[in-house]
């Protein structure tokens, strides 16, 4: 190439033959292809149709079709499986095709800027109405302007073919504005109860934590979250958007809302049993001390082992019940020179000499009375069984008094009470023998009778 040719543009035609000189002066670049592509066709006359090398002449992106006898451009949008890739949107071109994104906005009309028609649509006058085109049958026939890509629809737009034309449309969740389609912006109209999030073409809608969309996807309904598996170890409480956790008696919430612990109810008080207090799981129970059985829920009764026929006692004794427990004792208690006469009552016979001095008669009663009782206290009534007019009784305590725990109060001239002076502390017992004395003034009698009381105190203070 000489230095001529190196300071012509690139799409200069090389100087080839006589036939093309009009056109060896530079013209634009596309210009020029497309003069150089009308010359090489029209070269290629209808004469020569039964020759096969005439249509070879078609250039990339064209095809021959012997119906028309010319160039057809191919449309690489329908014969090249993904033409475009991804978000591409393929737009078929005169003798080759874009792809283009699809949100892209590019220039609207290829034609205008594009190439001239192919050759064929302006040597065949097309015989149907605008959007038609003849069929093989020669009737006319709808042209799919969407899918020949001969439409001018947005890439924005979707293109929906007619009979006759075709619309152009913008997507659902978008609205024409301009040329263009753009994006409706749904959470400015407040569709959703909570929150909204803006999506191309589309809007979804959120619920604040505690709230689940409702089967409308836009209002917030509260979560159960108790029946979702909430992390209450007792008791589970649904409230508005979210939940509490309580617990069962006896059991107080930990710090963290969740978990329960046991409340030790004998901590808080030492009134809650009369004995003792049990803490358990969620509970709390009271014990007695051997001897005694609970009576409801908090106090401690005596057993009467001589009623329930827990005792031991033989046939010879007789069963004394007591505070905490229960005493056999003979049933003949009569030493010499005494004897008995019926149970707990000796007799010592006037006519034996050996009872002169000592009481006409000794009866063993037996009491109990609990520890720590407040003092005085009465706690028995001595009575005389028989009363003659003029008698006198007088009542003191003849043994068994050694600490001065008791003493006796006279109440009339045939009864008296025993009294508890000091606090005693069982167990313990005493045996006490209360002497009535009778005096008969006119006919200088005196008689004495013992009561031989056993008081047995028990280990508690019920
Ligand atoms: C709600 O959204 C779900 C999932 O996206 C969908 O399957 C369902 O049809 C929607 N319901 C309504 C009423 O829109
Ligand atoms: C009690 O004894 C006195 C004599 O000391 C007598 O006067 C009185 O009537 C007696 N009372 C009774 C209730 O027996």
């Amino acid at each position: 190439m000489g230095g001529a040719v190196a300071e012509t543009p690139d799409f200069c035609p090389p100087p080839l033959s006589p036939r093309m000189l009009p056109f060896a002066s530079c013209l634009p670049g596309s210009l020029l292809l497309w003069a150089f592509l009308l010359l090489l066709l029209g070269a290629a006359s209808p004469q020569d149709s039964e020759e096969p090398d005439s249509y070879t002449e078609c250039t990339d992106g064209y095809e021959w079709d012997a119906d028309s006898q010319h160039c057809r451009d191919v449309n690489e949008c329908l014969t090249i499986p993904e033409a475009c890739k991804g978000e591409m949107k393929c737009i078929n071109h005169y003798g080759g095709y874009l792809c283009l994104p699809r949100s892209a906005a590019v220039i609207s009309d290829l034609h205008s800027e594009g190439p001239p028609p192919p050759p064929a649509s302006a040597q065949h006058p097309n015989p149907c109405p605008p959007g038609y085109e003849p069929d093989e049958q020669e009737s006319c026939v709808d042209v799919d302007e969407c899918t020949q890509a001969i439409h001018d629809c947005r890439p924005s737009q979707d293109c929906h073919n007619l009979p006759g034309s075709y619309q152009c449309t913008c997507p659902d969740g978008y609205r024409k504005i301009g040329p263009e389609c753009v994006d409706i912006d749904e959470c400015r109209y407040r569709y959703c109860q909570h929150r909204c999030v803006n999506l191309p073409g589309s809007f979804r809608c959120q619920c604040e934590p505690g709230f689940q969309l409702g089967p409308n996807n836009r209002s917030c309904v509260d979560v159960n979250e108790c029946d979702m598996g909430a992390p209450c170890e007792q008791r589970c409480f649904n409230s508005y958007g979210t939940f509490l956790c309580r617990c069962n008696q006896g059991y107080e919430l930990h710090r963290d809302g969740f978990s329960c612990s046991d409340i030790d109810e004998c901590s808080y008080s030492s009134y809650l049993c009369q004995y003792r207090c049990v803490n358990e799981p969620g509970r709390f129970s009271c014990h007695c001390p051997q001897g005694y059985q609970l009576l409801a829920t908090r106090l401690c009764q005596d057993i009467d082992e001589c009623e329930t026929g827990a005792h031991q006692c033989s046939e010879a004794q007789t069963c004394v019940n007591f505070h905490g427990g229960y005493r056999c004792v003979d049933t003949n208690r009569c030493v010499e020179p005494y004897v008995q006469v019926s149970d707990n009552r000796c007799l010592c016979p006037a006519s034996n000499p050996l009872c002169r001095e000592q009481p006409s008669s000794i009866v063993h009663r037996y009491m109990s009375i609990t520890s720590e009782r407040s003092v005085p206290a009465d706690v028995f009534q001595i009575q005389a069984t028989s009363v003659y007019p003029g008698a006198y009784n007088a009542f003191q305590i003849r043994a068994g008094n050694t600490q001065g725990d008791f003493y006796i109060r006279q109440i009339n001239n045939v009864s008296a009470m025993l009294v508890l002076a000091r606090p005693v502390t069982g167990p313990r017992e005493y045996v006490l023998d209360l002497e009535m004395v009778t005096m008969n003034s006119l006919m200088s009698y005196r008689a004495s009778s013992v009561l031989r009381l056993t008081v047995f105190v028990g280990a508690y203070t019920f």
